[in-house]
């Protein structure tokens, strides 16, 4: 449904991403909204949904966070409503998020969408992540900065914002344009008409965090048990002193952790988790057994993925030969034959799974089958 244009990828890979921002002038010609603000208002009434409500009014900012007992009772002033996720929720924003995966699935994040009427914006900031900006209906004036030691402010304890910038970008955004901003990036959006925007955001991990979860990963599955040991222990002037020699041998010991199975077992699934996709607006899931989902293919069902599934797999190491097929959605693994490996890898990534795929007829395909029906026992792929 949604085409990006008006961009070169390779181009844009080399000389933009986390470098430079750049505007892409109709990169979505002929754009249609995939949802509305009143859409929009609807969504922030599910549990689970995360949306917030920045509003600027006789000099103050608030912010207020769904769901909301009354909505309009936060719509003041100048306001902006931003509802996070909505790809998870919604097939079409799930779509228009899809056309950015030139870059890697793993790199995204979710499909921010706003709305603001005539003058709001959320002020000068930085964010610390890469974002496409696309603009929905309405215009908007973006101005984009570079990064530099920028005076932070807070004018709400949820906002964080920063004084100024000098603009390299400051242009009106039509319906179809789009803003690409690098990480730590300063820069202000204002609406000068009503408008709709959607940010396609992406996921940069920090040490910090990979390191979290990797530890609860492995103590979890009791994966690093070895210990120190010194059997070269050696006389010394001061017991309390830990040798040079020692702080390497920890710094080994721990690095090693790193270096092992347990790494490689915890990155996909680290980098595959997603819980958003499975709180907010839940839906009832049909059990099917392998018998029935063979018999829609032969009666021309096709399946789709459900919106926010984005299945991902590590490429085979050069030196082990494999012998499953395995991938990885929103923390959970996968496995097929590694037989199946290139038709379950061309599934994974088409708008739709029907009976005809080229040459082969799926319906014959027992294994292929046996995973069809695992994935849409679990909400991953559903029928129309
Ligand atoms: C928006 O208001 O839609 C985007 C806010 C931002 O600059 O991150
Ligand atoms: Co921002």
């Amino acid at each position: 449904m949604y085409r990006l244009q008006n961009i070169d990828t390779k181009t844009f890979l080399n000389e933009y991403w986390q470098k430079k921002p750049l505007l892409i002038r109709q990169g979505f010609i002929d754009f249609e909204d995939p949802i509305d603000e009143h859409e929009l208002a609807g969504l922030t009434e599910e549990q689970g949904v995360d949306s917030r409500i920045v509003s600027y009014q006789s000099g103050a900012w608030e912010v207020a966070h769904g769901p909301y007992e009354n909505i309009n009772d936060h719509c003041l002033g100048k306001w902006s409503l931003l509802v996070q996720s909505v790809d998870h929720y919604l097939p079409d924003a799930d779509s228009l998020m899809n056309t950015f995966n030139f870059i890697p699935v793993w790199r995204m994040d979710d499909l921010m969408v706003s709305y603001s009427n005539t003058g709001a914006g959320v002020g000068p900031h930085l964010d610390q992540y890469d974002v496409f900006i696309i603009q929905g209906k309405g215009t908007r004036r973006w101005q984009v900065g570079l990064p530099d030691q920028y005076e932070a402010v807070r004018p709400h304890c949820d906002l964080s914002q920063i004084t100024g910038f000098f603009p390299v970008i400051d242009e009106v955004l039509n319906p179809g344009d789009i803003i690409y901003i690098p990480a730590n990036h300063p820069h202000n959006g204002v609406a000068l008409e009503p408008c709709m925007n959607y940010s396609v955001g992406f996921r940069a991990p920090s040490q910090q965090e990979m390191l979290s979860s990797f530890a609860d990963y492995a103590i979890d599955n009791n994966l690093l048990s070895k210990r120190f040991k010194d059997r070269a222990l050696s006389p010394r002037k001061f017991s309390g002193e830990i040798k040079q020699q020692e702080v390497a041998q920890f710094k080994a010991l721990l690095a090693e952790t790193l270096q092992g199975e347990a790494f490689e077992k915890w990155l996909p699934i680290f980098l595959s988790d997603n819980k958003k996709s499975e709180d907010g607006l839940n839906q009832q899931i049909e059990e099917f057994s392998v018998q029935a989902i063979i018999d829609m293919l032969n009666d021309g069902e096709c399946f789709y993925p459900s919106p926010g599934v984005k299945p991902i797999f590590v490429e085979p190491s050069a030196n082990q030969a494999e012998n499953t097929f395995v991938f990885y959605i929103n923390g959970e693994s996968y496995s097929a034959p590694i037989q199946s490996a290139n038709v379950i890898k061309q599934l994974l990534s088409q708008a739709s799974i029907c009976e005809d795929n080229g040459t082969i007829k799926l319906s014959k395909d027992q294994e292929v089958c046996t995973l069809l029906t695992t994935l849409v026992n679990k909400g991953h792929w559903y029928i129309e």
